[in-house]
């Protein structure tokens, strides 16, 4: 293998810049050549492929969103676009990806490598966490962050005025976020769609909070809840408590910004990884970190999720939440 080639691709997560750092530095630096792909597999498709050197990732480390771009590419779903595809990666000596991103663009390069490769090798890269075979995936702790600087503000406005304040927070399908930044939080409650909630019992538990001298009340919730987000939740409470209340829904502010250390850690250390597993042989596989150890888990096992939630983060749940 001479020549590898990189992407981001679906949703940008903070610490996707550290991450393709890191695969074009060890990759010159075990003597290959590394080709960055604009546009994730879109671009790809397009032909939008130009050599990375060590001057086009310096000072990218501290940014947000991802240096290479990054789109949906419904043409890279169906086997002609693969082929395709297959064949430009062919034409520019291309004989190993790393692909950064979620769960669609896993699926995506087993479908390459399934059809007759290149060799692929995953990063998990989405604010998500929803992938299994890491313990966190890229930009998930700026995400957190993000929220959490959020529900910090909020806190003091629902605090100055006595009102309920719902918080609606990103993950598709999956609590991962509202669980972490509800709990730094301090939510009174945290709604995510692992389990049902029950929302007349928590207005009867919200109640009995002031009762016993609760100022400022403060839900978060996931925006894949089945009760309906922020604002139906906030409807909900206000009519059964009787209270004044706000719903704000945060959105796309929590997959930008500037990666947390933690993220730029673990971006550098995984695409340092996906370069080894290249030149180690190995295919189809997602590099992960778990309890502090490199793994590596078949594209198929690590898109089998959403990844469940942390059980203990869970249980706090039902004793603070
Ligand atoms: O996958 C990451 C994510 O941020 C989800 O949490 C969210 O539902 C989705 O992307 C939003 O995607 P889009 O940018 O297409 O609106």
């Amino acid at each position: 293998m001479r020549r590898i080639g990189v992407l981001t691709s679906g949703g940008d997560a903070p610490g996707m810049n550290a991450c393709i750092r890191a695969v074009v530095r060890a990759g010159l630096a075990a003597g290959l050549e590394v080709a960055g792909i604009r546009r994730g597999y879109l671009g790809l498709l397009a032909g939008e492929l130009e050599p990375l050197d060590r001057p086009d990732v310096v000072n990218v480390i501290q940014l947000g969103g991802t240096i290479l771009g990054t789109a949906r590419a419904p043409r890279f779903e169906r086997r002609e676009g693969r082929d395709a595809a297959r064949q430009i990666l062919a034409d520019a000596g291309i004989g190993g990806l790393v692909l950064i991103g979620g769960d669609g663009t896993l699926k995506g390069g087993g479908a390459l490598v399934d059809e007759g490769g290149p060799a692929c090798i995953g990063v998990p890269g989405t604010i998500d966490n929803d992938l299994l075979g890491t313990d966190r995936s890229l930009g998930f702790a700026t995400a957190v962050d993000t929220a959490l600087g959020a529900i910090d503000r909020i806190r003091d406005t629902a605090t100055s005025h006595e009102i309920l304040h719902v918080v609606e927070v990103m993950g598709r399908h999956s609590g991962w976020i509202a669980l972490a930044s509800g709990v730094a939080g301090g939510a009174e409650a945290i709604v995510v769609p692992e389990t049902p909630t029950d929302l007349d019992a928590m207005a009867d538990r919200i109640r009995d909070e002031i009762d016993h001298g609760k100022r400022a009340v403060l839900v978060v919730v996931a925006e894949g809840d089945p009760s309906g987000g922020a604002v139906a939740i906030a409807d909900h409470l206000a009519a059964a408590l009787d209270l004044e209340s706000r719903a704000t829904i945060l959105g796309h502010v929590q997959r930008g910004g500037s990666p947390i250390a933690a993220d730029r850690i673990l971006g550098t250390s995984l695409g340092a990884a996906a370069v080894d597993s290249l030149l180690e042989g190995r295919n189809a596989v997602m590099v992960g970190e778990v309890g502090g150890r490199i793994v590596h888990s078949p594209f198929a096992e690590a898109t089998s999720g959403p990844a469940p939630l942390d059980p203990h983060l869970l249980g706090l749940l039902d004793r603070f939440g």
